[in-house]
């Protein structure tokens, strides 16, 4: 069985599931150190079973470098051609340096992790901007698509944007191939508006967060708050999203509803989850993360069923009942004095760079 395709009106081609390789950076495991031969054992077996796609950042400490060092071994392979697998980085320029952005500083960004990916084209670019109050959004975009326009970048697309603001892209001329978003049962902001605006305008969504960071998994069936502690800045995350949206109560009785799909499919939680995902409309592909090669062979699984109709309802009725999060997709993460805010790093590239 192989990982399902995704084609983009330009006949650019992704995986539907793409290897997320935040889990890879410095820091992000809380449980001791990665093994990273497992880890690139994963990336091989993902890669033969048609996981070709990879999601990392310039702000992933080591990720890039790592995915590079793949890149590397692979091209050692006569038969291998760089269009086999797809990366898809992001540009995130630092929040105490967004007044200061320029095109040169954009391209220092962009060749960096060309050299650490060991490429001569990055195949996507998704542009993050912390602060939508700091002038120069759309000039920074702009000089992206300058960037590709050059060859260096083969496709523009954003991240953590919320309608209005990705809005004001395309109606600069801006030409946006894919929007990145968080959306899972527990987060589902981008259904207010930018999920819509997406379809109405081709840009299609890649979702994160599909897992909710492993919690949606029968490893936690059945377990209390208090037995949790997390084991990825992921987790931590996550914790916070489940809080304010289902509850650990609402959780709970959720993993027996996916327990009880997924026993008729013959498939695990996980995979429920994220065909729910998969199956909602403007979704391209979600992203789920890899720390070892424990979960590969399961989510192949992903790709040999289907939820019916009825399933869908059954478990859109089910979170219906529960608030979606307020504000618009990234809007609680931007807000100052949020514990969401509170938990992320806003200022990578400048501290990398020196
Ligand atoms: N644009 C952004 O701002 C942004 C933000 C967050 C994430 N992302 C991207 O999305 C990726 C995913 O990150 P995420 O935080 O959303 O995490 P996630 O994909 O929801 O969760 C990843 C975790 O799920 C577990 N898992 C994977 N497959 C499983 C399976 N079949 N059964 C049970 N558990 C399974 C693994 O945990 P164990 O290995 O520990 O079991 C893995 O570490 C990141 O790597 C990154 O590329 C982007």
């Amino acid at each position: 069985m192989q990982a399902e395709k995704y084609t983009f009106s330009d006949n650019y081609r992704i995986s539907r599931v793409l290897n997320g390789c935040w889990q890879l950076s410095l820091g992000h495991s809380l449980n001791g150190p990665l093994d990273f031969a497992d880890v690139k054992k994963a990336f091989y077996q993902l890669r033969e079973r048609g996981f070709t796609t990879f999601d990392c950042a310039d702000i992933y400490t080591g990720a890039e470098e790592f995915i590079g060092s793949f890149i590397s071994e692979l091209k050692q392979d006569p038969d291998f051609r760089e269009e086999d697998i797809q990366i898809h980085t992001k540009y995130v320029p630092d929040l105490e340096y967004l007044s200061k952005v320029d095109y040169g500083f954009t391209r220092s960004i962009i060749e960096r992790s060309l050299q650490r990916l060991n490429k001569k084209q990055l195949d996507v670019v998704q542009f993050h901007w912390w602060d939508y109050e700091v002038d120069g959004m759309v000039a920074t975009a702009s000089y992206l698509q300058q960037l590709k326009e050059e060859g260096l970048i083969g496709h523009v697309s954003v991240t953590n944007f919320d309608t209005e603001h990705l809005r004001m892209l395309v109606d600069a001329g801006i030409e946006i191939t894919s929007c990145q978003a968080q959306y899972s049962f527990f987060d589902r902001r981008v259904e207010k508006g930018l999920q819509a605006y997406c379809l109405a305008n081709d840009i299609p969504l890649i979702c994160y967060g599909t897992l909710a960071g492993g919690f949606l998994s029968s490893r936690y069936l059945g377990k209390q708050r208090e037995e949790i502690t997390p084991e990825t800045r992921s987790q931590v995350k996550y914790l916070q999203v489940i809080e304010d949206s289902l509850g650990w109560s609402g959780y709970q009785q959720l993993l027996k509803l996916l327990e009880e799909i997924a026993e008729h499919h013959g498939v695990a939680i996980s995979q429920v989850a994220t065909r729910f995902v998969l199956q909602q409309q403007a979704v391209a592909a979600a992203v789920i993360g890899v720390r070892n090669s424990r979960h590969v062979d399961d989510n192949v699984r992903i790709f040999s069923f289907s939820l019916t109709e009825e399933e869908l309802n059954r478990l859109r009725e089910f979170v219906d009942r529960y608030p979606i999060l307020p504000g618009e997709p990234f809007e609680l993460e931007r807000t100052i004095g949020s514990k969401y805010r509170n938990i992320m790093h806003m200022n990578i590239n400048e501290e990398e760079q020196a």
